[in-house]
């Protein structure tokens, strides 16, 4: 191949990537319309926001809070366990932030602020690999399938109680879920 094909074809296989990769990349932004703040009542609320997601590698994890009241930290599973902010992977502290999840695993993230973390300001993921479809379903279903009515157990594994996470918890619950006439909602 002569060096400008060469270049060609490279090219069109590094577009061809970038095309792939941002028609399947998805935005979540952390606590949906809460931002990234203190959640009223600790550290649940983010891990019931979490619950709702699905992260894939690709994705970008937006942290929208106001520059100079909050910031976060990307930090160990270790500095995460302890609200430890000494040494963290990385700090952001301009809102609102992104991080592109770029591997497959476990992500930490923490504000560093006075005892933000403590009150529960943190958040833990888990990012898997792209299925490589859109839904990962046995068969392929128009956007809007008719479906079977199904059984909702409000707050998932943290159940109906008194939300420890405040409003945010069951925002961010019903948020990550799509309702049907017809389904139940259990407790
Ligand atoms: C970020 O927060 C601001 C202020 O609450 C809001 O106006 C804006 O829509 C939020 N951005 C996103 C992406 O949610
Ligand atoms: C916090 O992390 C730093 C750096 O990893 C470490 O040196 C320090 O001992 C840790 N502090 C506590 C209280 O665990
Ligand atoms: C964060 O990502 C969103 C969605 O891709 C984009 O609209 C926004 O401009 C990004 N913000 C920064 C600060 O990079
Ligand atoms: C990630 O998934 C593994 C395996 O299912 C689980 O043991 C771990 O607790 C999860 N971590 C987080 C932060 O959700």
């Amino acid at each position: 191949m002569g060096s400008e094909l060469k270049y060609l074809a490279a090219l069109a296989i590094t577009l061809a990537a970038l095309l792939h990769s941002t028609a399947e990349q998805e935005t979540h932004v952390v606590g949906d319309k809460f931002g990234w703040l203190v959640p009223p009542g600790g550290h649940y609320a983010y891990e019931v926001w979490a619950a709702g997601h699905k992260f894939s590698v690709g994705d970008i994890l937006e942290f929208n809070f106001t520059t100079g009241d909050q910031d976060v930290a990307k930090v160990t599973k270790q500095a995460f366990d302890s609200c430890n902010s000494t040494s963290p992977i990385e700090l952001k502290t301009t809102g609102p932030a992104n991080f592109t999840l770029d591997t497959i695993g476990e992500y930490y993230f923490i504000g560093t602020k006075d005892r933000h973390c403590e009150l529960g300001q943190n958040l833990a993921i888990n990012v898997t690999a792209h299925s490589g479809t859109p839904t990962p379903s046995p068969s392929p279903k128009p956007s809007h399938t008719p479906r079977g009515p199904l059984t909702y157990v409000v707050g998932d594994q943290f159940g109906w109680i008194v939300p420890p996470g405040g409003e945010l918890a069951y925002s961010a619950w019903a948020y990550g879920n799509t309702f049907y006439v017809g389904d139940t909602l259990g407790k």
